[in-house]
C-alpha cells in the first residue's frame, strides 16, 4: 500500500518538476555580524539582539531567483539560527534554519546561507528559530522583487518601505525562556513595536518614513511579534491590498488591516492627503486591554503635526474574519508561479489524503504544554532531517502518521520529536471559517497546513463550501477559535519541513511538527544532497556526509 501511494507521488513530483537552471542568476552577498546590543524599544533601555548594529535587522532586497548568500556569524553566548519564513527553498530545505533541518550556529563561529527565492515575489520576514530569541530581534523584512521583465499589477511605486509590527515584551529572552521552561505562560506584553520602536505620540518623535506630495508608495507590512494579532492603519489614508506573501490579490482599499503573527501584506498607499504628518497606528487585537503605539509618516514640505486622534481600531472577532473573507487571488494578474499546473488550480485536484490537525494544550509534569494531535514536539541535538539523511531516523524519533487523531489522541498530550510523512497532497489554502475561536497561525516552510481545533466541527462535507476558485495562496493561515481550516496543498517539493504554530510560546512548548516529504527514488531532481558546508551536530557530529544518496533514478 504504502509503496504504491509513494510511486504515485513520486510520479506527481517529476511531472511538476520542469526545473530550469538559471546558471546566470545573480549571487547577492552578505555578511550579517549578530550580537547583542541595547535599545529602547518601549522607550527603556533593555537588551536586544543585533544584526549588524542593526535593530531591527536589515532588510533583505531580493529579485526571483537571486542567488542570496548570507554569511552568519553568531556573536551571542548561545547557539543561533535564522529561518526565512515563506522562501520556499525548492528541494533544499538545508536552508531553512530550524532547529529540526539544521544543526545551529554555534558562538563565536559562522555558518553561510545559501538561499534562492526561486519562482517567487512577495513580502515575507526572517527571525531567529532557537530559544526565545525572536523576543529580542533578530527579525527583519524579506522582500522578493517580480523580475523586470514580469508586469506587476500597479504602477511602480516611489519608494518601498518595510513596516514591522510586533507585540514587544520587556523581559529578556533569557527571562522569557524560564517562564516557559518553568511551565509556566508569558503573559500579555508590554507594548506594541514599529520598526522596534514605539512613538511618543507627542510631536516629538522622528519620522519613520517620508512621502513626496502626490506619490504612491509600497508600504510592506509584517507581523514579527511573538504571539498577539495587530491592526494597523494610517491616519486619513486607505491602503490598497495588492499582494500577500507572494499572491497577487483582487485589490481593494482598506482603512485598516489585521495582520496575524509572521503575516505580511503588501499595500500601495498613496500621499494624497493635506501635506503634514500621520500616525501610523498598530493596536492589539483580542486583548482584553488594547494596546497601542503610533509611528509618524511625514510628507516631504508638510507643514503641521499630527492629529492626536488617533483612528480607533475594529473591535471582536467577526470583523477580523468578514475582512479574512474579502481577501481574494487575482487568477488574472501574471507572476511567478512555482507550479502553474498544480497549485495554482489547486481546486481541480483530487484530494489524495486528509490530515487532521488537533491544536490541544495541557500540562504534563505540571507543566504547561502545547500539542498537535496530542505530541508536543521537542528539538533534539540531532535535527531530524540530519538523522533521516545519515540512516539513523529510528535513533532519533518515530514517523508519528496520525492522519485523524483519536479522541485519547486529543486528550492526553506526551512530549517526542514530531515527525509525519507526507507522500502526497497539494496547496493552496482554501477556506472556510467559523467564528469564535483563539488564533493560532501556523506556517509550513513553504506553505501551510491544515489545522482545526475542536474536532467536531469539522465534517467531510464542509468540502463542499471550500473556496476552490480563487482562495490566496500563501504560507501561513490564522485559524479562530473553535474553528478550523482547511489547507490544500501539494508536497511537491521533498525536505523536512517545519510546520509550526507562529504563536512563538505555542511553538516553544511543542505546537509544531516536522513533514517529511520524501522521494523513494532519492533523485536530485527531487532533492539537493545535503551541501558540503552544512554543519553536523548530534550523533552525526564527526559522520563522514553520504556520498550523494540524492543521485539515483
Ligand atoms: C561583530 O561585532 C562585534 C562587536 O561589535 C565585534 O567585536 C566583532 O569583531 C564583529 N565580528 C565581525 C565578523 O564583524
Ligand atoms: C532593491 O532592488 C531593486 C532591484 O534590484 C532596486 O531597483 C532597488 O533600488 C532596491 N531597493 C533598495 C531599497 O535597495
Ligand atoms: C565562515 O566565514 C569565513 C570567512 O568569511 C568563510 O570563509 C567560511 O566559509 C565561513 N564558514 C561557513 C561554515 O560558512
Ligand atoms: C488583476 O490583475 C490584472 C492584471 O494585472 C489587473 O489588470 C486587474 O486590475 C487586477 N484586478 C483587480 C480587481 O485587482
Ligand atoms: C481526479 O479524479 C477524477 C476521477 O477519478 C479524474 O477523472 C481526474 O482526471 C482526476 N484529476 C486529476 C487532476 O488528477
Amino acid at each position: 500500500m504504502r509503496g504504491v501511494k509513494l510511486l504515485a507521488a513520486c510520479l506527481y513530483l517529476a511531472a511538476a518538476a520542469t526545473v530550469v537552471v538559471h546558471a546566470e542568476d545573480p549571487y547577492f552577498h552578505h555578511v550579517w555580524n549578530v550580537t547583542y546590543g541595547t535599545a529602547s524599544p518601549l522607550g527603556v533601555p533593555q537588551q536586544v539582539i543585533l544584526i549588524n548594529g542593526q535593530f531591527p535587522g536589515p532588510n533583505i532586497n531580493s529579485t526571483s531567483n537571486n542567488n542570496v548568500i548570507i554569511n552568519v556569524f553568531n556573536n551571542l553566548d548561545e547557539p543561533f539560527l535564522l529561518t526565512w519564513n515563506g522562501i520556499q527553498h525548492r528541494k533544499n530545505c538545508w536552508q531553512d534554519g530550524t532547529p529540526g533541518t539544521m544543526c545551529p550556529i554555534m558562538p563565536g563561529t559562522n555558518y553561510t546561507y545559501h538561499f534562492q527565492p526561486k519562482d517567487q515575489i512577495g513580502s515575507y520576514l526572517y527571525y531567529p528559530t532557537t530559544g526565545m530569541h525572536r523576543a529580542a530581534g533578530g527579525y527583519g523584512g524579506l522582500r522578493v522583487n517580480s523580475r523586470l521583465l514580469i508586469p506587476v499589477p500597479y504602477a511602480d511605486p516611489e519608494d518601498d518601505y518595510t513596516v514591522l509590527i510586533g507585540d514587544w515584551y520587556t523581559k529578556s529572552h533569557t527571562q522569557l525562556k524560564k517562564f516557559l521552561d518553568g511551565g509556566r505562560t508569558i503573559g500579555r506584553p508590554d507594548g506594541i513595536v514599529i520598526n522596534g520602536k514605539s512613538g511618543k505620540g507627542d510631536g516629538s518623535d522622528a519620522p519613520l518614513f517620508t512621502l513626496k506630495p502626490g506619490k504612491t508608495y509600497r508600504v510592506r507590512i509584517c507581523n514579527v511579534g511573538l504571539k498577539t494579532s495587530i491592526n494597523f492603519r494610517i491616519q486619513n489614508h486607505k491602503m490598497k491590498l495588492v499582494e500577500m506573501e507572494g499572491s497577487h490579490v483582487l485589490q481593494n482599499d482598506y482603512d485598516s488591516l489585521d495582520v496575524h503573527v509572521g503575516q505580511c501584506f503588501g499595500t500601495i498607499v498613496t500621499a494624497n492627503q493635506e501635506p503634514k504628518d500621520y500616525y501610523m497606528v498598530a493596536s492589539s487585537r483580542f486583548l482584553k486591554t488594547v494596546i497601542t503605539t503610533t509611528g509618524l509618516l511625514r510628507y516631504e514640505g508638510g507643514k503641521g503635526p499630527a492629529s492626536s486622534q488617533l483612528p480607533a481600531g475594529p473591535v471582536g472577532w467577526a470583523w477580523s474574519l468578514n475582512q479574512f473573507r474579502s481577501f481574494r487571488w487575482n487568477l488574472t494578474a501574471s507572476a511567478a508561479r512555482p507550479n502553474p499546473q498544480g497549485s495554482y488550480h489547486y481546486g481541480k485536484i483530487n484530494i489524495t489524503r486528509t490530515i487532521k490537525l488537533v491544536n490541544t494544550q495541557g500540562k504534563v509534569d505540571g507543566k504547561l504544554r502545547y500539542a498537535l494531535n496530542g505530541i508536543s514536539h521537542t528539538d533534539l541535538e540531532t535535527p531530524l532531517k540530519l538523522a533521516e539523511y545519515f540512516g539513523i531516523a529510528d535513533k532519533v524519533f518515530k514517523y508519528n502518521s496520525v492522519d485523524n487523531p483519536t479522541p485519547e489522541q486529543t486528550k492526553s498530550i506526551k512530549i517526542e520529536p514530531h515527525g509525519l510523512t507526507f507522500l502526497t497532497s497539494l496547496t493552496a489554502p482554501s477556506s472556510r471559517w467559523c467564528l469564535r475561536t483563539t488564533r493560532r497561525v501556523f506556517s509550513l516552510g513553504t506553505w501551510t497546513v491544515i489545522l482545526s481545533s475542536p474536532l467536531r466541527t469539522w465534517t467531510p462535507e464542509k468540502r463542499k463550501n471550500y473556496n476552490l476558485l480563487d482562495a490566496v495562496s500563501r504560507h501561513t493561515v490564522q485559524v479562530y477559535p473553535k474553528c478550523w481550516a482547511a489547507i490544500l496543498l501539494t508536497f511537491d517539493n521533498c525536505g523536512m519541513w517545519n510546520v509550526r504554530s507562529e504563536n512563538t510560546e505555542r511553538r516553544y512548548l511543542g505546537q509544531q511538527l516536522y513533514a517529511s516529504v520524501l522521494s523513494p527514488e532519492k533523485s536530485l531532481r527531487d532533492e539537493y544532497n545535503m551541501p558540503e558546508t552544512s554543519l553536523q551536530c548530534g550523533l552525526v557530529k564527526n559522520t563522514p556526509k553520504p556520498v550523494n544518496p540524492y543521485a539515483g533514478a
